[in-house]
């Protein structure tokens, strides 16, 4: 946050979960009845302003648990007026449990989850069985979750809990593609990774 900007500022682009009632109706919330996106861990935002800015009649919503990174992509979408994209401030599992009406949802992205390498940490590790569950939850029949990671352990776990999940049958994910230009990529971590050299593991799942 710049030193003359306050959290009221970046209203309605950045809110917290504590700034939320109960049960999001997302109708009142985007002003809209348009089907909603839910990017997991949207960090500095650059999925939530490119899909926002090529598909106006969807409503996206960032949750990012990191209030700096939030505040940067909130800032991002404030800059260019943005009307269909969010961020919300706070825990996924807290934000799904509370505040996300089941079957309520069109699609879900989970862009390259923090690993947390050491063992003692694993259990930091957002994408575990309650977390497909809540996925689960929170979609709508034929809804899609999309998971991508360079980190090949991470993904072969992630792939084996949702091959297996009842209520998730795997579709093909997306071919890998050229990029036409620098920025073309669908995250900043896919970028990254890409430009290194690195592996994307790309899956994808259709809720039954
Ligand atoms: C490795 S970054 C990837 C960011 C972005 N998806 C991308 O691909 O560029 C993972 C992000 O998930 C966020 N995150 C981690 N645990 C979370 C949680 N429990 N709830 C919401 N966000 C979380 C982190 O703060 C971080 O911004």
């Amino acid at each position: 946050m710049s030193q003359s900007e306050t959290p009221a500022d970046l209203r309605p682009w950045f809110l917290t979960l504590g700034d939320l009632d109960g049960p999001l109706d997302w109708r009142q919330f985007f002003g809209n009845s348009n089907p909603v996106e839910i990017d997991v861990g949207s960090g500095r935002g650059m999925f939530l302003v490119n899909s926002a800015l090529a598909r106006p009649d969807t409503n996206f919503l960032g949750i990012e648990i990191d209030y700096r990174e939030g505040r940067r992509a909130a800032r991002r979408l404030m800059k260019r007026e943005l009307p269909n994209a969010r961020v919300l401030g706070g825990d996924v599992h807290q934000a799904f449990d509370r505040f996300v009406p089941p079957h309520s949802v069109q699609a879900m992205y989970v862009y390259f989850p923090d690993p947390w390498w050491k063992r003692k940490h694993r259990r930091r590790r957002v994408f575990t069985d309650d977390f497909a569950d809540r996925c689960a939850r929170a979609l709508h029949p034929g809804g899609l979750l999309h998971s991508w990671s360079d980190v090949g352990e991470y993904f072969e776990i992630i792939r084996s809990l949702m091959d297996h999940h009842a209520d998730f049958e795997p579709l093909p994910p997306p071919p890998e593609r050229e990029p036409e230009h620098d920025m073309d990529y669908q995250t900043s971590y896919e970028r990254k990774g890409r430009q290194t050299g690195g592996t994307v593991h790309r899956g994808l799942w259709r809720r039954r």
